[in-house]
């Protein structure tokens, strides 16, 4: 038992080290993850739209999540939105939390930080119970917030909320009911993600810059581009050498690469249901789509990022690596 209370405490410290860090000001809240690894290389996975108390292969995802994790020693998962179907939590009180997340990713390998953001489904339910120090009580690994920074050194992860900048879930909500509080009025919650977003970008010094976000820039799925993002977010990824942009909401797996900039949208929200059956082609380079469940992992050092997708078996169904701007 010995090494997993040795990385059990380490977690524990890691977990005050993030709370502790959160800024303050306009700014986005900013946490550090300093590397653990000798060599300072980072590895972390990368999953959304799972919240289904195991079913629809959520479990098969999980199992294999926990595998590869342990032989990448991952260092966090970056958790895409939409965490809990189909209404997100009724409060904090909500057994989903447990039952889609804790009794569900419960592999050694992934008791690490989860960075989460929200997905458009946590705003159907009580958001603010999501982003509650209830629940990181209730399962220390939780660390849900609107917007925020992740500075692991090789590399800065800038997570956005991006459900507020969809026009329809505002002007035809249809028959649900999202929850505003702390976003409303849209345009000026959006105009500050965006400068702050910027200011963040402008100030990162590290070598990976990689932007977040719930609902994909380019996507052939289901929901496709999303034009808000196309317009308001996209700019400001080209104005500022943005590696990558990785997000759920489709739920596949894939991988698009920019024609003008050196940006790679990755989406992986294939952490359950999927099979949609849609595919519809836009104007960026389409490198690999997969219409199932998966998930996949990013391993990244000064000079090189690896990037690989995984099915609910495990096996690895694209990868591929680059160097600062170049492929190899
Ligand atoms: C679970 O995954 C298998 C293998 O990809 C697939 O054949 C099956 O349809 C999936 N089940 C669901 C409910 O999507
Ligand atoms: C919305 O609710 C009404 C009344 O309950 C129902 O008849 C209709 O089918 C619902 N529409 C959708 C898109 O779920």
């Amino acid at each position: 038992m010995a090494p997993r209370v040795k990385l059990v405490v380490a977690f524990v410290f890691a977990a005050v080290v993030v709370v502790f860090q959160v800024g303050s000001s306009a700014e986005l809240p900013r946490l550090e993850h300093p590397p653990t690894k000798a060599d300072g290389s980072l590895a972390v996975l990368a999953v959304g739209d799972w919240g289904r108390r195991g079913q629809f292969n959520q479990s098969m995802v999980a199992e294999q999540m926990g595998i590869i994790g342990e032989k990448m020693d991952v260092d966090f998962v970056v958790n895409v939105g939409d965490n809990f179907y189909k209404n997100g939590l009724t409060g904090v009180d909500d057994k989903a939390f447990e039952e889609s997340f804790t009794d569900i990713y419960t592999a050694e390998s992934l008791q690490k930080p989860w960075y989460t953001i929200l997905g458009n489904h946590d705003y159907r339910g009580d958001a603010l119970a999501q982003l509650s120090p209830v629940l990181r009580n209730l399962d220390s690994r939780w660390i849900c917030m609107k917007s925020f920074v992740v500075n692991a050194e090789v590399a800065d992860f800038f997570f956005i909320d991006t459900t507020p900048f969809v026009l329809k879930y505002w002007n035809e909500p249809k028959n649900d009911t999202y929850d505003w509080r702390g976003v409303a009025p849209r345009e000026a919650y959006i105009a500050n993600v965006l400068k702050d977003l910027n200011a963040a970008l402008k100030q990162s010094k590290a070598t990976w810059k990689i932007v977040v976000g719930h609902h994909a820039i380019r996507s052939v799925s289901n929901h496709g581009d999303t034009q808000e993002l196309v317009q308001q977010l996209l700019p400001i990824l080209k104005a500022n050498g943005v590696d990558m942009y990785m997000n759920g909401h489709d739920h596949c797996l894939e991988h698009i690469s920019s024609r003008d900039s050196s940006i790679q949208y990755l989406t992986s929200g294939g952490g359950s249901k999927a099979w949609r059956g849609s595919f519809t082609p836009n104007t960026d380079k389409l490198e690999f789509f997969y219409d199932g469940q998966g998930f996949m992992s990013l391993q990244l050092t000064k000079t090189e990022a690896h990037l690989a997708f995984y099915d609910v078996a495990g096996t690895v169904l694209h990868s591929w690596g680059l160097t600062k701007g170049t492929y190899y």
